[in-house]
């Protein structure tokens, strides 16, 4: 058992997908798993592991934000061997065909947070996915039909800004969305020597103003899971 996550030695698999909402972790088990144990309940932060296709993979929640996952996926990394790390999340479009339902895969994360600046004191780290994963999904997403972009994310650790401004300016830069995990999750990928990557569905446009409904996210969130495990069982 970690400090967080209270699972014995063996019990998480190599390959662990990563949503934010615990409830949406025991929901990917649930619907797509085989033979799922629960590994641990620590703060209601359910992990759990399963087959798919005869593969191993566990499925962890992660909260908001880059302290929260960082917590999990260092963890993950550190104490249970955990090799491939995949974010299935949603994020706010930031380009105006970056549209609700779309998925965005973030081939790199830059951010506003002080972790990596208090990490890199001096310099500015470019958190960036592994390519073969990026890659695989890509192709998985194409055999399907769906549409999804692959670019550069941003990851905030503020939900409601109040700097407009900034948000535009990452708009002119052709950064495709706003979500707030990527940048750490990448960062201790590769401080591990792991392999990670970000896939989110596009809930809201911060400059279309459109939404999706709960209806919708339900919908695309399970598209956007069906792809990642397809990706990494491939
Ligand atoms: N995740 C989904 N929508 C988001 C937004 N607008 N900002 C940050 N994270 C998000």
């Amino acid at each position: 058992m970690s400090t967080h996550i209270a699972a014995a030695s063996g019990e998480i698999a190599e390959t662990v997908l990563l949503p934010g909402d615990p409830l949406r972790a025991e929901w990917i088990a649930k619907t797509y798993l085989d033979d799922v144990t629960c590994y641990s309940q620590v703060r209601n932060m359910l992990g759990f592991t399963g087959t798919y296709r005869g593969e191993r993979i566990s499925v962890q929640g992660t909260g908001m934000g880059q302290p929260s996952i960082s917590i999990y996926v260092h963890e993950l990394l550190a104490e249970y061997g955990a090799k491939t790390l995949v974010r299935v999340g949603s994020c706010g479009g930031l380009l105006a065909d970056v549209a609700i339902r779309d998925l965005v895969v973030g081939i790199s994360a830059a951010t506003d947070s002080s972790m990596n600046a208090l990490r890199f004191e001096g310099f500015h780290y470019a958190p960036t996915a592994d390519f073969s994963l990026v890659r695989a999904y890509v192709e998985k997403a194409e055999a399907a039909g769906a549409r999804y972009h692959v670019g550069q994310i941003f990851s905030t650790d503020v939900f409601y800004h109040d700097r407009p401004e900034l948000r535009d300016r990452l708009t002119q830069y052709g950064v495709l969305a706003v979500e707030m995990e990527a940048a750490a999750l990448y960062t201790l990928a590769a401080k591990f020597d792991a392999r990670a990557m970000a896939v989110c569905t596009v809930s809201d446009n911060l400059v279309t103003g459109e939404e999706t409904s709960a209806d919708e996210r339900e919908r695309t969130f399970a598209e956007m899971v069906e792809l990642a495990l397809d990706a990494v069982s491939a």
